[in-house]
């Protein structure tokens, strides 16, 4: 078993879709283990997305990241990071494959109503960034 952290951005909160993102996460076989309403500061966003820093769209992720809550998730699987990546679908819904949540739900590259780890190192960092060991089943 591993886990994976999971985001539902500001886009699909705001939309009031994240139920219906939570039932596909149910749906798929994943155990949410840990979730919470979270409205993140401009600092938090960027500390959050350090690792993209240099990127041109670093401004525009962290401010679209901090204008209104998300969601964020502690979930469980088998191959936990691949599953969940394979669920939300590219990073750009125009690519994305049908039946994934981004080719669903995403508006653009930028307000693509999901976020995911990208390794098993990443999910245990970017858990530990919002849930303590007591908010964790
Ligand atoms: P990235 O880690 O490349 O994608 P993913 O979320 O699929 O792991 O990028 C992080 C977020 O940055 C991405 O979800 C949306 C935003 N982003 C842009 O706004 N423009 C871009 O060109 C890219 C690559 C990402």
């Amino acid at each position: 078993m591993s886990r994976t952290f999971a985001m539902i951005k500001p886009d699909a909160v705001e939309r009031a879709i994240s139920g219906k993102i939570i039932a596909k996460i149910e749906e798929a076989g994943f155990n949410i283990v840990a979730m919470k309403k979270v409205q993140l500061s401009l600092a938090d966003a960027q500390a959050f997305y350090a690792v993209h820093k240099e990127r041109p769209f670093f401004g525009e992720l962290t401010e679209f990241m901090s204008r209104s809550p998300i969601i964020a998730l502690a979930m469980e699987k088998p191959d936990a990071v691949a599953a969940w990546r394979k669920l939300m679908g590219a990073t750009n819904p125009a690519e994305a494959e049908p039946g994934t949540i981004r080719k669903e739900f995403a508006l653009s590259i930028g307000e693509n109503a999901v976020h995911g780890s990208d390794s098993d190192e990443n999910a245990a960092i970017e858990i530990s960034f919002f849930f303590n060991h007591f908010e964790q089943v």
